[in-house]
C-alpha cells in the first residue's frame, strides 16, 4: 500500500527517485526518475503518457547546457538570486499540483483560478511565471494586463485533458447540434449552450464566449449550470465528462439524458432523439490522473481504516465519486482537511503532489492518496527547477522567455466567458 512506500518528509520527486531502485512497480513509469530535458513528442511519462497528442501541442526547445548540469543546490541559489533581484517585478504563482521542488519558490500557491486571480493583486509585477500548465497560464494572460508577460517555465506542459477537445472537433459538434435544434418550437431559452472547464484553450473560451456560454471550474461547475439551464434548454459540457456528469447528476439530471458526443463520429456517435431528449450533452475527455481512481481502492481504504474520510475530485468517474464521503475542487479538499477539529483519516483522490503535501502539513492527520501507484500529473512535472531557474535569470537580464500569448482576436471573446462565470456566482 502506497502509505507504507511513501514518506511524507520526501518530496514525490525524491519518493519517485528511491522507489524507483527499491520498488519500481509503486510507480507508474520508471521514466518518471529521468529529467524532463528531453523535447519529447509524448506528454511524458506519467499518469498521461497513453494520451494522443494534438499535432500543434506546444514543444519546449532547449535551454542552455549549464541549467541541465547544474545540482540541485546550484539551482536553489540561482533561483533565489534571481527572484531577488526581481524583486516585485515578478510573481512566481504555484499550482496544488506543481512538485515541491518548484511550489517552495511559489509566491502563491492555490487552484489555477485562485492563481490566475492571484496575479491580479500583484501590480508591480512586469512578469507572471506560471509554474501551472498552459491553460492556467493562458487564462492568467486573458485576466491580466496587457503590459504583463505570462510565462510559462516549461512549454511542454500541457494538459491532455484539455488537449481532448480542439477548436475544429468542438465547432463541428456545435453546428451539428444548432442543425438538429433549428426546427424546435422557439420558447425564448436557446436551444443548447456551451459550457466549458476552465481545463481548455483559449480558443474554447472565447468559442463559448462568442456562442451565449461561460466558463465553470470544479468548485462552481453546479452554479454555472443553474445559471445554463435558466437560459436554455440543454448544455453542451466540455471537456471533462466527469465533472459534466457528476455535477449534473447531483442536480437531479437523470443519467439518459447525458448522452456522450464522442468527436469525430456522426452526431458524436448518437441518434437525433437521444440529443433531442437530451438535457446536457458530455464531451468524451477526461483527466488520465483522477480516471485512476476507482470504487474497490475505496472500500480497501474503508477496510484498512475503518472511520476514514474519503474525499475526491469531480474529475473522478462517477461511482468513484458516490462511493466517495465527498467531492470537491482542490480548493474545497484542502479546506475539509483543514477544517477538521480532531486527528482523522482522510482518503484523497487527487494528485499525489498535492495530497503529499498536506499529509506533510496536517501531521496531526494520517492523509493518504486513494491511488496505490505514485502517478503524478505527468504534464504539470514537466516543470523542473531548471526551467525556472532559465526563465527567472533570462528575466533579471531583461529577456523574456516562453511567453504566453492569447491570440488578441480570442481575448475579447473569452474575458466574456470568464465574467459571464464570476456573475453566476451565489
Ligand atoms: P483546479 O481548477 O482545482 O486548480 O484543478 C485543475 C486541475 O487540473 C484539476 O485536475
Ligand atoms: Fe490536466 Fe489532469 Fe493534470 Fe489537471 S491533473 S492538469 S486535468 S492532466
Amino acid at each position: 500500500m502506497v502509505t507504507q512506500q511513501t514518506d511524507s518528509n520526501e518530496s514525490v520527486a525524491q519518493n519517485i527517485t528511491r522507489l524507483n531502485l527499491l520498488a519500481p512497480e509503486s510507480t507508474c513509469s520508471t521514466d518518471l526518475a529521468s529529467n524532463p530535458w528531453d523535447t519529447a513528442t509524448g506528454y511524458g511519462p506519467g499518469a498521461s503518457q497513453e494520451d494522443k497528442i494534438p499535432a500543434n501541442y506546444p514543444k519546449q526547445g532547449s535551454i542552455p547546457q549549464q541549467y541541465l548540469n547544474a545540482s540541485d543546490a546550484e539551482l536553489d541559489t540561482r533561483i533565489l538570486a534571481a527572484k531577488e533581484k526581481l524583486g516585485e517585478k515578478a510573481v512566481i504563482l504555484g499550482h496544488f499540483y506543481q512538485r515541491d521542488e518548484v511550489v517552495k519558490y511559489a509566491d502563491f500557491v492555490g487552484d489555477s483560478f485562485q492563481l490566475a486571480n492571484a496575479a491580479l493583486t500583484k501590480d508591480k509585477a512586469e512578469a507572471i511565471v506560471f509554474c501551472g500548465v498552459h491553460f492556467m497560464a493562458e487564462t492568467a494572460d486573458i485576466l491580466s494586463r496587457d503590459d504583463q508577460a505570462v510565462i510559462l517555465p516549461n512549454l511542454a506542459a500541457g494538459c491532455s485533458m484539455a488537449d481532448m477537445a480542439d477548436g475544429p472537433s468542438v465547432q463541428q459538434c456545435w453546428e451539428e447540434l444548432t442543425a438538429l435544434y433549428a426546427d424546435e418550437e422557439d420558447d425564448g431559452r436557446m436551444p443548447v449552450i456551451p459550457v466549458t472547464y476552465m481545463n481548455c484553450s483559449a480558443e474554447l473560451k472565447a468559442f463559448v464566449g462568442r456562442n451565449g456560454g461561460l466558463v465553470c471550474t470544479s468548485s462552481n461547475a453546479a452554479t454555472v449550470l443553474e445559471w445554463a439551464f435558466e437560459r436554455g434548454r440543454r448544455v453542451l459540457f466540455f471537456p471533462d465528462q466527469h465533472l459534466g456528469r457528476n455535477t449534473a447528476k447531483a442536480m437531479g439530471v437523470p443519467l439518459e439524458q447525458m448522452p456522450m458526443w464522442s468527436p469525430r463520429k456522426e452526431l458524436g456517435g448518437n441518434d437525433s432523439q437521444t440529443l433531442l431528449d437530451a438535457k446536457v450533452i458530455l464531451w468524451h475527455g477526461f483527466c488520465s490522473v483522477h480516471k485512476r481512481f476507482t470504487p474497490a481502492q475505496i472500500a480497501k481504504a474503508r477496510e484498512d481504516f475503518p472511520g476514514v474520510q474519503v474525499i475526491v475530485h469531480p474529475e473522478c468517474p462517477m461511482e468513484v465519486v458516490d462511493a466517495a464521503d465527498s467531492a470537491g475542487s482542490t480548493d474545497f479538499i484542502q479546506k475539509a482537511i483543514a477544517a477538521a477539529t480532531e486527528p482523522t483519516t482522510f482518503a484523497i483522490g487527487t494528485e499525489i503532489n498535492m495530497v503529499n503535501r498536506l499529509a506533510a502539513q496536517y501531521p496531526q492527520h494520517t492523509i493518504f492518496c486513494l491511488d496505490p501507484v505514485i502517478c503524478p500529473c505527468s504534464t504539470m512535472y514537466r516543470i523542473h527547477p531548471g526551467y525556472l531557474a532559465w526563465v527567472l535569470e533570462e528575466l533579471v537580464e531583461g529577456r523574456v522567455v516562453n511567453q504566453i500569448t492569447v491570440p488578441a482576436e480570442q481575448q475579447g471573446d473569452a474575458k466574456i466567458a470568464l465574467e459571464r462565470m464570476l456573475a453566476a456566482k451565489p
